[in-house]
């Protein structure tokens, strides 16, 4: 009996953060340490955006957000980090209104991920594959709107 109850807590003890991710999902990792390898960060850094931020890129960048980017799904309709697919990503998809976040990132550091992806995480790459790097750039435009 006792061992039974004993295998039961520790089941539950196991099973609990799993449940707990798929019903609220994971926590976002801390979003401030960069995510750009250090040997490409300082190039990355140094990107200058090729678009200006007028508002007909930012209106762009907005489209391209919701639709064949596929941002929304993940980073949600306010760039909270709580689309539909959230749920699904561990660690959880980067709330982009955080301005701490925001001040901490060059657009040329969002530009690497979006072309390369966040190693080991949901974020894949998603150039060439659903976007050009132009469209990145609109997109970055949209993204700095967020804050
Ligand atoms: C499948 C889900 C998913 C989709 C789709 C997605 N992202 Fe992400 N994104 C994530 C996750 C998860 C992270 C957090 C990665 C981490 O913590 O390193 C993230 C992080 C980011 C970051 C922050 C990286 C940093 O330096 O902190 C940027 C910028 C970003 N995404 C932009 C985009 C853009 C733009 C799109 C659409 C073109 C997009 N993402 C589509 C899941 C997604």
């Amino acid at each position: 009996m006792r061992i039974s109850f004993a295998v039961k807590g520790a089941l539950l003890l196991l099973l609990s953060p799993l449940f707990c991710t798929i019903v609220i999902g994971a926590p976002e990792r801390d979003p401030l340490p960069p995510r750009v390898p250090d040997k490409e960060r300082a190039a990355a850094q140094a990107m200058k955006n090729p678009v200006a931020a007028s508002p007909e890129s930012i209106a762009k960048g907005k489209g391209l957000y919701e639709g064949k980017g596929t941002c929304l799904k993940c980073h949600g309709a306010t760039g909270k980090g709580d689309g539909p697919g959230a749920k699904l990503v561990r660690p959880a998809p980067r709330n982009m209104t955080n301005p701490d976040w925001q001040q901490a990132r060059a657009d040329g550091e969002m530009f690497w991920i979006i072309k390369n992806g966040s190693p080991g995480t949901g974020m894949v790459a998603l150039i060439p594959s659903d976007i050009t790097e132009d469209d990145a750039w609109h997109i970055i435009n949209y993204v700095r709107t967020l804050k």
